[in-house]
């Protein structure tokens, strides 16, 4: 990458670092695209002083995670790594006292109503379960317009969930959200699923609760520090269920986001992006965004 940057007027990137070295070495540089929607591995700051424009894939993995979101929580509750795992070592055992819950009948906390979180939302609704929307930016009644209910006091609805599914961003005000306090007020016996951002979570502090029975499990698609290099002390636990940040890469979801990052450079050269895929949106107000590249 570092031998193409110098003649870079634009970049499609998917988990690679664009911080202010790399733009050091990028001197046309006008357009970023991030394959997907988490730009938490791009310095828009960095970006933005430079007139550079960064835009994402709004909407083309919203399906894809908020499946894999459903895929977890049936994981969990039906326990299918443990009787996949089991019937394989020759034991096909029934347990006389069942382990396992429907998903019917539950209620979900959905913290984040955006693209993937109404979508899990609709489906968790279709699952016949109650849910429970936590997002301070979104006002009351479009929720309840919505069939969900809101629900403004986080620390009340954690203790009202049997699932709660993360759908924010990471970001400087929701990095570490879900820590001792949080994981506390969690209902006993309950579930969290994480397809968000690894480092919205502590860690330690989640291996804490399930240890100690308060949690009975935990779904993964993403973990603090990725790639993972060694393993975590989460996964020595056999109520956690882990995947390595696929939810989005089904064959249909990958196949969206290459065409509409490709799209939305083309579009941006084009001078005729799209501004909603436009993350540093005071750069078109500002008129710093050529209109014709
Ligand atoms: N696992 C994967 O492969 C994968 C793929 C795509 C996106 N993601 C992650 O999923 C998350 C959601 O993506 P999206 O496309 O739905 O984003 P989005 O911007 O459409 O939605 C995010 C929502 O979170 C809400 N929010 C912000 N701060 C909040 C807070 N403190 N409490 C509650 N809600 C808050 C926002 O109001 C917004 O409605 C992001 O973290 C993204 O990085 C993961």
């Amino acid at each position: 990458m570092a031998d193409r940057l110098p003649d870079a007027d634009g970049i499609i990137v998917r988990g690679t670092p664009i911080d202010r070295a790399l733009l050091d070495g990028a001197p046309r540089l006008r357009f970023v695209c991030r394959h997907g929607v988490g730009y938490d591995n791009v310095d828009v700051p960095a970006l933005t002083e430079r007139g550079i424009v960064l835009a994402v894939t709004p909407d083309a993995n919203a399906t894809s995670v908020a499946e894999h979101a459903l895929m977890l929580m049936l994981a969990l509750s039906r326990r299918v790594v443990d009787f996949n795992a089991g019937v394989r070592a020759g034991n096909w055992v029934v347990p006389a006292e069942s382990r396992t819950s429907d998903l019917a009948g539950c209620t979900v906390l959905i913290v984040g109503l955006g693209r993937i979180g109404g979508r899990t939302a609709r489906l968790c609704a279709a699952f016949g379960m109650h849910v429970l929307i936590h997002d301070p930016y979104v006002p009351a009644n479009t929720v309840s317009a919505l069939g969900f209910e809101p629900v403004p006091d986080l620390a009340a609805a954690l203790g009202r969930a049997d699932i709660v599914s993360l759908h924010l961003p990471s970001d400087g005000t929701t990095r570490g959200t879900v820590g001792t306090a949080f994981l506390a007020a969690m209902k006993p016996g309950s579930l969290l699923v994480n397809t968000a951002r690894g480092t919205l979570v502590d860690e330690a502090a989640l291996e804490a609760a399930l240890r100690s029975g308060h949690l009975a499990g935990a779904g993964l698609d993403v973990i603090h520090d990725e790639p993972m290099r060694a393993p975590i002390p989460l996964l020595a636990l056999d109520s956690v269920v882990v995947t390595p940040h696929v939810a989005a890469s089904t064959r249909q979801g990958l196949r969206r986001m290459a065409l509409a990052a490709a799209g939305n450079t083309i579009d941006f050269f084009a001078g005729r992006l799209n501004p909603s895929a436009v993350i540093n949106r005071e750069l078109l107000a500002d008129g710093r965004q050529p209109a014709r590249g």
